[in-house]
């Protein structure tokens, strides 16, 4: 299974900025056996983006629940339709930052299988929660609430990034024994609600304060299939050295 190396622009980067970035990078980029990059820029940015991309995947950093209609300022999976393969649904920042809620996040995972795209869905506990033990707790609510009435009989793929809300953008990164540990756990109720085996097509990724200096550790363990990085992908030597570190990870 390749590693998926995945950079979380979040909101950075113009257009020229980031066709430049990606630019730089599918010429730096050479022959890859067990990485594979993709990049979540920002909206305006992913129609340039497509035709530079041949090795570089895209994917949305949000989306709409509904095809069309009246909601100012939203972007719909319809419009997306031949842009990207991956939309990231509940990040740590839409939901603490813009309030969504469980139920939004079913939605927006309903509408993105049915659309055709993967959607990957991020899921953390924040500090006070792991203070109190609660993490599995909470990562199985989420798990369960975000995949309520997906049909796994169409729908076998499942992409899920880890991201502990404390270790976002604060330097902080989990004991590598409780990353492993927690990525097993997911592993197991994403079978569990999926009612099968999902093994290789089962894809969880961590994210928080990643670095090329940690990205191979974090890599090496063997739940761990990829890495969504925000601060660190925002420099292309570091994006680049963290591709680099991946592609001696064989797993
Ligand atoms: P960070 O962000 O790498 O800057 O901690 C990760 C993310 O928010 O996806």
């Amino acid at each position: 299974m390749k590693n998926i190396i995945a950079a979380n622009w979040k909101m950075n980067k113009n257009i020229d900025e980031a066709l430049s970035f990606v630019n730089d990078l599918e010429s730096k980029l050479g022959e890859l056996n067990n990485s594979e990059p993709l990049i979540f820029p920002p909206f305006i940015s992913i129609f340039s983006l497509k035709n530079l991309c041949k090795k570089v995947k895209l994917g949305a950093q949000n989306c709409h629940y509904e095809e069309k209609g009246a909601f100012t300022g939203e972007i719909s999976t319809l419009m997306l339709k031949g842009l990207v393969d991956f939309i990231l649904i509940g990040h740590s920042e839409r939901r603490h930052v813009f309030n969504e809620s469980l139920e939004l996040i079913n939605k927006k995972i309903l509408s993105v299988f049915e659309s055709g795209f993967y959607p990957m869905l991020c899921v953390g506990e924040k500090l006070e929660e792991k203070e109190s033990g609660k993490t599995i707790d909470v990562l199985e609510k989420q798990l369960k609430t975000a995949y309520k009435d997906v049909d796994f009989d169409k729908t076998d793929k499942l992409f899920v990034a880890y991201e502990p809300v404390w270790a976002i953008g604060t330097g902080r990164v989990p004991i590598l024994e409780e990353i492993e540990e927690i990525h097993k756990e997911i592993r197991g109720q994403l079978n569990k609600i999926a009612g099968k085996s999902l093994s290789e097509n089962c894809h969880i990724l961590y994210g928080g304060s990643v670095k090329p200096s940690n990205s191979s550790e974090i890599l090496s363990k063997e739940n761990i299939n990829g890495l969504l990085i925000g601060g660190a992908s925002l420099q292309i030597n570091d994006f680049f050295d963290i591709i680099q570190n991946s592609e001696k990870i064989n797993k």
